[in-house]
């Protein structure tokens, strides 16, 4: 049974009889995001009106809050993010956990989620795991490396940083190998820092996409030195999953790991992770959490068809929906070119805002970008973000200790006149602050 046929709380919510997913996302998505019943909500404590006369709203009384605005929100963030109206409406209905046709949806989608890893997709399998990504980035480090062995964290940014966290809450030694967040990890600096280390440090982690500053790791090289010096490869593909390439066929490859809500455009809240099928069975009974036991979560829906527990029905479901429209548009090379499309319409607007980029051309990934602010004593990122958000889209803070700057995702289900208007809603904002073009004082 597809996933789509299985969905016939979907279906209900559509007019008459509804085109089939997949048909009704290909011809329009954006009519689709702004049904009637999805309502983004004022938060009548952001923002001085009196900043922004467009954005005023006489009727706005706090005490009737939250109000519908007209439009939704377009999130421009690493996660949460927009989604499709269809895939939210695919969670709004109740489903029971131990009903068959539950246990059907949670195979296809484990199905569906492997063969996005194209080339090597049949030596993995897919453990689903209640929780955000972190969880399952936890769950791969308890799960793969034994207690008393070492894990290498190769980091460039916050997210390989909290890998390392990881490691050390679960008391697991770690070697953490530092790069500066403004390049690429080096291949070669990776090589010489495992030449140094014992053998019992046999899993090394690396982030794909440093979602921090969407500084993107090429994987390949990665994985050769981690393979000639013997060891294992963990992937945190949290943020590139579903739209980059993975070399999941390279053998230093172990565990993949990435969740629902990001380039797979689903509602946030499953973490999954996609395992050698190998590894895993290796790593039967060695993990030290109950909870995130990924052999266990797997031997479990092998044997039963069934979580271990409660799992989040709704997210499940909704995130079958968004892998119907993922493979509608293409699959991940058809997401990609969007988010190319999208990435390359938010670079030319910033830079014509004269706002400098973070990261070199090169290595920036199609999946946001770190922005420095106008260099004008005019600049206060929270005036900023409430007026962009008035005119409908939510920014990121940076993640940077030493600069400020600010983030601008480019995922999620929006398209480059999305990331346009965007660059036209901050082009108003800086003029409402009195930061013109570039940050430099005006004449
Ligand atoms: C690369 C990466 N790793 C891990 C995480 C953590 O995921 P979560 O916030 O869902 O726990 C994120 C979140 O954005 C991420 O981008």
């Amino acid at each position: 049974m597809s996933i789509a046929s299985q969905l016939g709380p979907v279906s209900r919510t559509g007019p008459g009889s509804a085109p089939s997913p997949a048909a009704h996302e290909l011809t329009s998505h954006r009519p689709d995001r702004v049904a009637t019943w999805s309502t983004v909500y004022d938060d009548p404590g952001w923002g001085d009106p009196a900043d922004d006369p467009a954005g005023e709203d006489p009727a706005d009384d706090p005490s009737q809050s939250p109000r519908p605005r007209a439009a939704p929100l377009i999130l421009l963030t690493p996660g949460p993010l927009t989604t499709s109206d269809r895939t939210r409406a695919a969670a709004t209905f109740d489903l029971g956990s131990w009903d068959a046709p539950f246990a059907a949806l949670t195979a296809e989608v484990c199905d569906r989620l492997t063969a996005i890893l194209e080339r090597g997709a049949q030596d993995y399998v897919c453990v689903p795991l209640q929780g955000s990504g972190t969880f399952a980035v936890e769950a791969a480090v308890r799960t793969f490396v034994p207690l008393g062995s070492g894990l290498v964290v190769v980091s460039n940014g916050a997210y390989g940083d909290r890998i390392a966290a990881i490691g050390r809450a679960a008391g697991r030694p770690v070697a953490h190998c530092r790069g500066a967040w403004d390049e690429p990890v080096d291949p070669a600096a990776v090589a010489a820092y495992l030449a140094d280390l014992p053998a019992w440090y046999g899993h090394v982690a690396v982030v794909h996409c440093e979602t921090s500053t969407g500084v993107l790791n090429r994987l390949e090289p990665i994985a050769d030195v981690v393979g000639q010096s013997g060891r294992e490869l963990l992937v945190d593909a949290m943020s590139s999953f579903g739209a980059l390439d993975l070399p999941a066929w390279h053998p230093a490859l172990t565990a993949i790991v990435a969740a629902s809500g990001k380039c797979l455009e689903g509602l946030p809240g499953l973490g999954f992770v996609l395992a050698r099928q190998g590894a895993l069975r290796a790593a039967t009974g060695q993990c030290d959490s109950l909870a995130l036991d990924l052999a266990d979560q797997r031997a479990y829906l092998e044997r039963t068809g069934q979580w271990r527990f409660t799992p989040p029905v709704q997210v499940v479901a909704a995130l079958a929906q968004a892998l119907v429209e993922h493979a509608a548009e293409g699959g991940r090379a058809g997401r990609l070119a969007r988010y190319q499309a999208n990435s390359a319409a938010l670079a030319d607007g910033l830079a014509g805002l004269g706002l400098r980029p973070y990261l070199a051309p090169d290595c920036q990934a199609p999946i946001i970008h770190t922005v420095y602010p106008p260099p004008h004593p005019n600049w206060d990122f929270d005036r900023f973000y409430h007026l962009v958000r008035q005119r409908g889209f939510v920014l990121y803070p940076g993640k940077l200790t030493e600069a400020e700057t600010f983030r601008v995702g480019c995922i999620g289900r929006v398209d480059p006149d999305d990331l346009r208007r965007a660059v036209a809603a901050m082009a108003e904002a800086l003029h409402l602050m009195g930061c013109p073009n570039g940050g430099g004082r005006e004449d």
